[in-house]
């Protein structure tokens, strides 16, 4: 009966509303004549719009530079400044004086800024930092949690030409600090303490830790944003952010730098166990996030736009921090957790602050599902949503249940949802629906964006016919691209241009389009990469956490499908000593890890399920059989030839030791 229905689910269309069409940014026609213009002329098609959207204080006159492919570059003889372009632009304008942020803290009290008053804010920041010493090609750690603050910290980098790379305030202290040495910063930018769901949680605490353990002495000073004025102890390199901004100036002129300057750099996992500095640039990064908020997300001048994720992820980097602000959109920053107070918190802060275009993650709309049944007075239907025009969802393939909960629900069968496919490596979205042009098909990212190649190929980068799966790849170039890993452009060749693919770039996922209109569904990661409430995840970091632990033999971790989470982390660990004799050693031993992991990486790494063995099942030559360690973690059968294994034996064991 299930399985009928979502292939019913699957197969219902949903095409534009009319209304939404004759509004809308991009209109049909529109839509094709992008499409047509950019297969004539690829790199003309960005160069007009880099043209026409930002404001360059040199213009370019390349637009794109494949001289020394994979190394690509987009239009690198001009100059431009990312925050110039979110801020002094509005200046002489109506935007101007419209709210640019609304800011709700986890216990509810609401900030507004407009444009001028963040403009200032941010100027005066850059000058507190230049007073400091800082200066363009530095770069800064930010350990922020989500506040006006956060997009005030990037956007005075960003203003005086420092790199930025921020690190999610979910990280540990060890994850911190590598990557402070990794990307040589000579700046950290932390608060005391976050909010979370009522209860601070030190983020000041986790710097000086990381300092502890070596490596960080470039880093001049730590600065602290006061965010509860909690009990964090203070240092020589400590220095208070009120401090910083006291008696700076009203205006900081932005530094204009080349296009290809690096912007920020912003670590995510593959599939080794260290990860990788995703370095993006100025001019494509801000053309694709600018692009991107006036045709996926449709904004119009009162529009009240809500990205949920936080700017620790890229996801909050483009559509939070630079994205509304370059197009002047009025946006929301939300500081607390979706179930803070209660489960009805984005439904009120929706109805409060009339929102109208809502972009949210699968995995949040899930824990909702279930919340909605199990406290039913604060359910969606409790709450005004009628602001609401167009809904979004990113990080993870949105089931068609949930589609359909977030379309009836959230969006009255009246907002398209965009089921928005992209990465940290892409800068912005790639494979997406256009709310105006483009039918909605439950659980698909549906079509292309004009100017990207995206296409799904063999593994000897041949194409595949529509109906069969395959590797997605983008084919050409685009502006907003990852330019390399920082410090390993080896490694960035390896994992994006691999030889097979003859040039295109691998994605990492995989996909299928539909036979009959060639939708993109994106079928997962076929690297040792997981996707976790949205949140990527290597098994190779998570299996060298686990063997760091002094108890610890060996360990291999896979992933196992999850109702909330969408994936769950699933552990197969060989201790040194014995296997645990009974349940509490082993609920004991298995909760010890579990924090240990969070240590090491943070909490989100922590692994569901640890499964203790005195081997894991290996092949003749020593490998891993990961294969049957996804069974046993998906509590599956065993149906495949365990003939080749060294121990059969063990496959038991481990089933039988969760
Ligand atoms: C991976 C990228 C995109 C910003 C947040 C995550 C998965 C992302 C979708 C989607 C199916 C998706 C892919 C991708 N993913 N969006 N709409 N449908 N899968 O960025 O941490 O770099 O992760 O997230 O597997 O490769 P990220």
């Amino acid at each position: 009966m299930s399985a009928i229905e979502s292939v019913l689910v699957e197969n219902r269309v949903f095409p534009p509303p009319a209304a939404f069409t004759a509004q809308a940014n991009v209109k049909p026609a529109d839509f094709e004549a992008m499409k047509a213009k950019a297969e004539r002329d690829h790199a003309g098609f960005w160069a007009d719009l880099a043209r026409e959207n930002l404001i360059w204080s040199k213009p370019f006159t390349k637009s794109l530079d494949d001289s020394n492919a994979p190394f690509f570059k987009w239009f690198s003889d001009g100059e431009l400044n990312a925050s110039y372009n979110c801020l002094d632009r509005h200046l002489n304008t109506p935007v101007a004086d419209k709210t640019a942020i609304i800011f709700e803290a986890d216990g509810g009290d609401v900030t507004k800024v407009t444009y001028r008053d963040l403009y200032k804010r941010v100027c005066r920041f850059a000058n507190g930092l230049k007073s400091l010493g800082y200066k363009k090609g530095d770069r800064a750690i930010i350990y922020l949690p989500m506040s006006i603050e956060a997009v005030v910290a990037m956007q005075a980098c960003a203003r005086i030409g420092m790199t930025h790379s921020v690190v999610f305030g979910g990280f540990s202290a060890k994850s911190l600090q590598e990557r402070i040495v990794d990307v040589g910063a000579t700046l950290v930018i932390a608060a005391d303490e976050q909010m979370r769901g009522g209860k601070a949680i030190p983020l000041k605490p986790a710097v000086d830790e990381a300092y502890g353990m070596g490596g960080c002495d470039a880093v001049r000073h730590t600065i602290v944003y006061k965010r509860t004025g909690g009990n964090v102890a203070y240092g020589a390199k400590d220095i208070d952010w009120a401090k910083v901004e006291a008696g700076q100036a009203d205006d900081c002129p932005a530094e204009m730098v080349n296009a290809e300057h690096p912007l920020f750099v912003l670590y995510t996992s593959g599939s080794t166990g260290k990860p990788k500095g995703v370095q993006h640039s100025t001019g494509g990064y801000l053309l694709h996030a600018m692009l991107t908020m006036k045709w996926t997300f449709d904004i119009k001048p009162n529009d009240v736009f809500w990205c949920t994720a936080d700017v620790g992820w890229v996801t909050g980097h483009t559509y939070v921090t630079y994205g509304p602000l370059a197009v002047g959109a009025t946006e929301i920053i939300f500081e607390g957790v979706p179930t803070f107070p209660n489960a009805g918190r984005f439904w009120d802060m929706i109805q409060k602050h009339k929102c109208t275009v809502f972009y949210t993650a699968p995995t949040a709309i899930r824990s909702l599902i279930k919340a909605a049944d199990t406290t039913p007075d604060v359910a969606p239907g409790k709450y005004d949503l009628s602001s609401l025009r167009l809904l979004g969802s990113v990080g993870e393939p949105i089931n068609p249940e949930a589609w359909m909960w977030y379309y009836k629900h959230i969006g009255s069968e009246r907002c398209p949802i965009v089921d928005t496919f992209w990465q940290t490596e892409t800068g912005g979205h790639m494979i997406t629906p256009l709310p105006g042009v483009t039918p909605l098909v439950p659980g698909s990212c549906t079509q292309a964006l004009p100017g990207i190649a995206a296409a799904i190929v063999d593994e000897t980068a041949n194409d595949v016919p529509n109906g069969s799966g395959g590797i997605l790849v983008i084919k050409k170039p685009w502006p907003s691209m990852i330019r390399t890993i920082w410090g390993d452009p080896e490694r960035f060749k390896k994992s994006y241009f691999p030889d097979e693919l003859k040039g295109y770039y691998l994605a990492g996922d995989g996909a299928v389009r539909d036979a009959v209109h060639g939708n993109f569904r994106i079928t997962g990661r076929i690297d040792d990469v997981l996707n976790v409430s949205g949140h990527r995840l290597g098994t190779m970091e998570i299996e060298s956490a686990l063997v760091a632990n002094p108890l610890v033999a060996e360990a291999a971790v896979v992933g196992r499908p999850d109702e909330t989470t969408g994936e769950a982390v699933s552990a197969f660990v060989v201790l040194k000593g014995a296997r645990p004799a009974d349940k509490e050693s082993a609920a004991k031993i298995a909760k010890e890890l579990r924090d240990w992991v969070g240590k090491e990486i943070g909490p989100i790494a922590k692994p569901k399920d640890i499964r203790f063995g005195d081997n894991l099942p290996k092949t003749r030559s020593g490998k891993i059989m990961r294969r049957l360690l996804r069974a046993i973690a998906k509590g599956e059968e065993i149906t495949q030839d365990v003939s080749t294994l060294e121990n059969p034996a063990i496959l038991e064991q481990l089933k039988q030791s969760l």
